[in-house]
């Protein structure tokens, strides 16, 4: 099954074809090319788009005075509620440091302390202080920085901006051998064309638009987890998608990328308040404002549905360093009229981390082959049913590595596509009313009832397919069927467990204790089945 896109107009060849220029695009691209295989980038808009860049609070990694890979471990563990896969939880944490490391060693440049040692500050669900930041709150954006000044410092990576990956290529028996891409602009590759590759290796982000309000930017819209469903791979714990709870709120309508009040903040002191001025987390959990996200984010939730407001709020007018230590958060409260030294800021949760995605195994291998998937793309089992704050951008770092490795050990010969007739596509007027059901039926609190009405509404707008082919078309289609995965996973959990929260099963239940897997066939079908997690 693929999308509609016209005939093929040129062809590129590369060893490999990474797709994203975030964390795990540019972290695997490096490392590939280390073997001396060439590389071709594509990238959907300009290279530095993309969540890495927004990337606010920083990198857990165990490098402190007294810190371990075995603690930050038993962090990650708690926060994935009994679903983490411990054996890629061992390969974060280990392998953390020495990634960080080579990170600095490729430029990257973080916030030290008054010693000159590393500063290190706290996020939620962490029991230490483990966080690595770059300029106060511009963690992503240093990271970003570093990877894209070393990736154009090599002549063997080609990039392709403003290219936009359709589907993958596949041979008669199914392996990965290239993409369909579109690349607007002027110059030789323009409109629909073929890249052939080796290997591909899927780093395109997360899909945090498929909900009305994220803090994720445009291009988050899980191109690469939709194409990986359409060339037949599993794709796994979907059902867990990440609330920020604190994002700020805006009086107003506007939907799309929020800005993200980052939990450092709430890690340098700032409180959580509700309508009547009291702390609300004291006593819900042993670390109060710096539980777990999910936990937070819940009870944010139901603070807001009692005082039935639409925000509760972080009072930071303690933190006097605010508008040094956040120089990016606290002048996108100005812009909004906030001034945080003075005023508590408004914050509500937003979508903004997909926990699940491509299932890979330890070297980042999707279960159809050729075909590789790294970041928030890809589903490691690492993060089980809530990914502990600051470890996404490690995941990349430390995945994209280990891809690299394998791709450069087992690479295969290349293999000649198929051709593959293509029929679907969907109008971009469905965006909104689909991203509004995402939201009010399979948001931050689900039940049997509203997800079959989010059903309901995705049924009836998957009748209003298009033939005009178009970057909002692509993307559309790919978010519908994305929306669909994750209500199907949410309907089929029937307990409440990490960031899935049902409110006809509260509770967390053994029975419940295994991984929702799911496939599409080559007519459309869908296929689910259980991975039990020891
Ligand atoms: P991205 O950085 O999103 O890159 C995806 C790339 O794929 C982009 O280049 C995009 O243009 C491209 N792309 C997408 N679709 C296509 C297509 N069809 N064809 C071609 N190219 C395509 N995590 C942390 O660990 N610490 C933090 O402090 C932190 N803060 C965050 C703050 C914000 C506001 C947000 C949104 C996220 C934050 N996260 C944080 C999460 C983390 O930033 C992301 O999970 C991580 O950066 C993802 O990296 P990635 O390389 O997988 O994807
Ligand atoms: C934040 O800074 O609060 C975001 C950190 C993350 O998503 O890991």
């Amino acid at each position: 099954m693929k999308l509609l896109a016209g005939k093929p107009g040129w062809t590129a060849q590369a060893d490999v074809i990474v797709i994203g220029s975030g964390v795990a695009g540019l972290t695997t691209a490096l490392n590939i090319r280390s073997s001396g295989l060439s590389v071709l980038l594509v990238t959907k808009a300009k290279i530095d788009e993309g969540s890495t860049k927004w990337a606010q609070g920083g990198i857990a990694a165990a490098l402190g005075p007294g810190d371990t890979p075995d603690q930050h471990k038993k962090d990650t563990l708690i926060a994935g509620a009994g679903l983490c896969d411990t054996a890629a939880v061992d390969v974060l944490v280990t392998e953390g440091p020495e990634a960080v490391r080579k990170l600095i060693a490729r430029g990257a440049v973080f916030d030290k302390s008054e010693t000159g040692e590393i500063a290190l500050t706290r996020e939620g669900g962490h029991l230490r202080n483990r966080i690595l930041h770059a300029g106060g709150d511009a963690t992503g954006a240093e990271v970003s920085r570093a990877l894209l000044a070393a990736v154009q410092d090599d002549s063997g990576i080609q990039v392709i901006e403003n290219a936009l990956a359709i589907d993958v290529l596949q041979s008669s028996a199914g392996s990965v051998c290239g993409v369909t891409l579109h690349v607007i602009g002027a110059g030789s590759q323009d409109g629909v064309g073929r890249a052939l590759a080796r290997a591909v290796v899927i780093a395109t982000g997360g899909l945090g638009q498929v909900y009305s309000q994220t803090t994720n930017p445009s291009v988050s819209t899980g191109d690469g987890v939709a194409l990986a469903l359409r060339a037949g791979a599993e794709v796994a714990d979907v059902e867990f998608i990440q609330f920020h709870p604190t994002v700020l709120w805006r009086d107003t309508n506007v939907g799309g990328q929020q800005p993200l009040i980052s939990e450092a903040v709430r890690g340098e002191g700032a409180l959580l308040v509700n309508d009547k001025g009291e702390r609300f987390m004291v006593g819900k959990h042993p670390q109060a404002e710096l539980a777990p996200r999910d936990v937070v984010a819940k009870e944010i939730f139901t603070q807001m549905k009692e005082s039935n407001s639409p925000h509760v709020w972080l009072d930071a007018t303690e933190l006097k360093e605010f508008a040094t230590r956040f120089p990016t958060i606290y002048a996108s409260c100005i812009e909004n009229g906030i001034d945080p030294l003075t005023q508590m800021i408004p914050v509500a949760p937003a979508s903004h981390y997909a926990s699940g995605g491509v299932k890979v195994d330890l070297n980042g291998r999707t279960t159809i082959p050729g075909l590789y998937a790294c970041g928030e793309t890809a589903c490691t089992g690492a993060h089980g049913a809530n990914r502990l704050a600051s470890n996404s951008l490690l995941e990349g770092l430390v995945f994209g590595a280990r891809i690299a490795a394998d791709i450069t050990t087992n690479i295969p010969a290349q293999v000649q596509p198929q051709e593959e007739s293509s029929t679907f596509l969907l109008s971009p007027a469905i965006q909104l009313p689909l991203q509004l059901a995402m939201s009010q039926g399979a948001g931050v609190m689900r039940s049997e009832s509203s997800l079959n009405e989010t059903l309901r509404t995705l049924e009836q707008l998957s009748t209003r397919t298009t033939k005009e082919q178009n970057i909002a078309a692509w993307e559309v289609s790919n978010l519908y069927l994305l929306a669909v995965a994750i209500v199907r996973s949410a309907k089929e959990r029937k307990e409440s467990r990490g960031s899935h929260w049902r409110s006809d099963f509260p509770d967390q239940l053994p029975a419940w204790q295994k991984r929702i897997i799911q496939r599409l066939d080559s007519s459309g079908h869908w296929h689910t089945t259980f991975d039990e997690v020891k």
